[in-house]
């Protein structure tokens, strides 16, 4: 067992010499220790105010230290009883450890014991694991944007549900019973509803038209609102295409809406999204809900019309479907006022990524998807 030598020579190599054996000694002794109370005698041979080590030192190094060197004597010594009371310290947790964990789990013993030496060694005063407050993601922001702008306009924002009927997906918008879109190639339907009558059969819905619908069944004309949602389609991803998207939808009944109406709404709301030169124009479409029907496309973003890689060298990019609410949509709610020889309407539907893809220049759909921190911090 240690013991505290005298030291004939007060150089510091010597006093280095003697620390260093002292400390040798000190992890020595920690490793014999099994209990906590082998830990009480341990601590207490080396702290005791009556004779423990420590003391030891300061009789036999500092008391006998000539006076030239006193001061240097002294620096050293109170140096190292500070290191040895936090070694001390620290040997309780190992020793802690090491009467719990079987001797074959003395290896894991180890990391856990470097483990928590640290974490006993925590300063709780240095500032805490920073959790930054998020950001929008594009998608929604862009979705939050394109709603501001109809508000703005008196419209008011409504929501229906992601699984929805046949009924309101499909026959009261005027599909055809076999139409295309109900085949399961493009539609997810739910499973096991064969005994259902058709028109009850869930599915996810493929637009958010299916609120149209359900809009008018709760109010009566006039009718000014956007809804925003999430879509499905049974379609494989590719770079522009994602077999979940968002959609907003609108729809305008009122007296005397005409096809200038929705021109001048949407060419408002496309200056609205992307600045004031760009320019709108409607191209004749088919939807069954919609008579006539239009895609509307805006003049290219990135070339100004000129014509580059991105509008194919048309000039144009198509953007969303619109027209005028077909008369028999409005025979689905006529009982609440919708009277196709009184009132008219129009409506559109525009996906929320296409528009997030061409304001941000993003490359492919996926990235607003993966969650890749990288790409969505662009957007703080
Ligand atoms: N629902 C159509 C689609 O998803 C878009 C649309 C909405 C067209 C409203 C006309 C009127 O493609």
């Amino acid at each position: 067992m240690y013991t505290v030598p005298k030291l004939e020579d007060y150089s510091p190599e010597a006093l280095d010499r003697a620390v260093a054996e002292l400390f040798a000694a000190l992890d020595a002794e920690s490793r014999e220790l099994h209990s906590e109370s082998d830990w009480k005698t341990f601590r207490d041979r080396w702290l005791a105010r009556k004779n423990g080590v420590l003391t030891q030192i300061n009789d036999t190094w500092l008391k006998a230290a000539p006076s030239t060197a006193k001061r240097e004597v002294g620096q050293r010594v109170n140096e190292l009883k500070g290191k040895v009371r936090s070694r001390i310290d620290a040997v309780l947790v190992e020793t802690q450890f090491r009467s719990l964990a079987p001797p074959d789990q003395r290896t894991v013993l180890g990391e856990m014991k470097a483990h928590l030496i640290e974490v006993q060694r925590l300063d709780i005063s240095l500032p805490g694991i920073q959790r930054p407050i998020g950001v929008k993601h594009p998608v929604l922001r862009v979705m939050d944007e394109i709603v501001a702008v109809f508000k703005a306009m008196g419209y008011s924002v409504g929501e229906g549900p992601e699984v929805e009927s046949d009924y309101y997906n499909f026959e009261s918008l005027n599909f055809p019973p076999n139409h295309p879109a109900r085949d399961t190639q493009d539609t997810l339907f739910i499973a096991g509803q064969e005994s259902k009558p058709a028109r009850d059969r869930l599915l996810l819905r493929t637009h958010t038209s299916p609120v149209q619908i359900r809009t008018m069944e709760q109010q009566p004309p006039p009718v000014r609102i956007v809804i925003p949602g999430k879509v499905h389609r049974n379609d494989p991803l590719d770079a522009t295409h994602s077999p979940v998207f968002h959609q907003v939808e609108g729809l305008a009944v009122d007296t005397n809406i005409t096809f200038c109406d929705l021109k001048g709404t949407l060419d408002h709301a496309m200056k609205a999204l992307f600045g004031s030169s760009v320019k709108t124009r409607f191209y004749p479409s088919f939807f069954p809900f919609t008579e006539p029907s239009a895609d509307m496309q805006v003049s290219c973003i990135f070339c100004g019309g000129k014509g580059c890689r991105k509008c194919k060298f048309s000039g144009w990019i198509e953007l969303l479907g619109c027209g005028m609410v077909d008369p028999n949509v409005f025979d689905f709610v006529k009982q609440n006022g919708y009277d196709s020889s009184k009132i008219s309407g129009f409506a559109f539907g525009m996906g929320v990524e296409r528009i997030a893809i061409l304001k941000y220049e993003v490359e492919e759909i996926q990235l607003f998807y993966e969650g890749d921190v990288r790409f969505l911090e662009q957007f703080a």
